[in-house]
């Protein structure tokens, strides 16, 4: 199938006025039905970057296309819809149900398939209760949600999402991330704004990082990133005491940076390879006195049952949720998996006091 490209920027740059550089020599190809998530830290210029997608800004140097032609053009702009990081600054309408007409009637879609539209988006978002509030007396996370609904209720080709999953509560962050998925399969080009490595995977298949320098640092699969440990640490997407398993998060708060040679080999490979370094906890005489193979052994126990008593405590946070959600067979099961993983656990405490 031929790939067409949708959105093209190249040697984009952008300063604000006063001075303040947001963006540095960015180029950044998209092609239809492509999901993007541009990652960065605080201040990286993911914003100031959809913006620019968007055609609300113009760079200060750079080129910017989109389908082929001036991203300014209202039929480029009409294709897109932005989801902005502050919700207030996309609402404005007395009532939700007028801000899903808004965009629809604006585009001159007849008034009944705009109401349609709306009351779909309304059920699917799961705010159908907040249809005759006034946006502005909403939550952050309802106000999110609505934001959301007014991007949808255009129906745009291109989805340009700015900090998504921020402010939105456990469950409606999993929901988003599904909406997301489903965007995609309906052929929809996704671009997302994030620094939240957690979401990356589910969402796009190809990452950007745009460095705290303001320009591009990296690109490569979601996986490829977030096995890229030094550049995730210079992106300031990370620190020091944590690193990614495909995607789960571990934070070791009593020892230095951990490297992955393949973040999707097993423990074992990962670990065996990774520590050269020194031992966890035991004294430099032990260590000398012992041989290669118990010395590596015990640094492998020691994270064996870092990693237990990290993921026992996950199956019980998540046989919580389970159980809140009326789930209770699942949430039983996920209890069972945390018991057996005490016992590992114990386990594990006697194989290390062999050693
Ligand atoms: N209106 C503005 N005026 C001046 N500087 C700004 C403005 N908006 C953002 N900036 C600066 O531009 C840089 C990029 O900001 P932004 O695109 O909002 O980053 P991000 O979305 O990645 O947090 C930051 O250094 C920020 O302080
Ligand atoms: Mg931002």
């Amino acid at each position: 199938m031929k790939q067409v490209k949708i959105l093209e920027l190249e040697g984009v740059s952008y300063e604000y006025r006063g001075g303040q550089k947001a963006l540095i020599d960015i180029g950044l190809c998209v092609n239809e039905g492509e999901s993007v998530t541009i990652l960065g830290t605080n201040g990286s210029g993911k914003s100031t970057l959809l913006y620019i997608l968007q055609g609300l800004t113009k760079p200060s140097s750079g080129s910017v296309r989109a389908f082929g032609g001036e991203v300014f053009d209202d039929s480029a702009r009409a294709r897109m819809g932005l989801l902005f990081q502050n919700s207030q600054a996309q609402l404005f309408s007395l009532t939700v149900w007028e801000e899903l007409l808004f965009g629809p009637l604006q585009r001159g879609v007849p008034v009944s398939e705009a109401e349609k539209r709306a009351e779909d988006i309304l059920g699917l978002l799961g705010i159908s209760h907040l249809r005759e509030r006034s946006p502005w007396q909403l939550s952050g996370g309802e106000m999110k949600k609505v934001a959301l609904g007014t991007c949808l209720s255009t129906n745009p080709d291109v989805f340009l999402l700015d900090e998504p999953t921020s402010g939105l509560d456990p469950r409606s962050q999993v929901e988003l991330i599904e909406l997301v998925m489903a965007l995609k399969k309906a052929g929809k080009t996704v671009i997302t704004a994030t620094h939240d490595l957690h979401i990356i995977q589910d969402i796009s298949e190809r990452a950007v990082i745009i460095g705290e320098d303001h320009r591009v640092l990296a690109e490569d699969t979601p996986s490829g990133i977030l096995a890229k440990h030094d550049i995730l640490l210079k992106a300031n997407l990370i620190h020091e005491h944590a690193h990614y398993h495909d995607g789960y998060r571990h934070e070791h708060s009593h020892y230095g940076a951990h490297e992955h040679g393949d973040p999707d080999a097993g423990h074992m490979n990962g670990h065996d390879m990774a520590h050269s370094h020194g031992p966890h906890s035991h004294g430099r005489t032990e260590a000398i006195a012992m041989t290669r193979m118990e010395e590596k052994l015990k640094i492998l126990l020691e994270h064996w049952h870092e990693h237990n008593e990290e993921h026992t405590q996950t199956y019980l946070e998540w046989s919580g949720k389970a159980e809140k959600e009326g789930r209770g067979e699942l949430a039983r099961a996920l209890k069972d998996i945390a018991g057996e993983s005490r016992k590992l656990n114990s386990l594990l405490r006697k194989a290390k006091k062999l050693l």
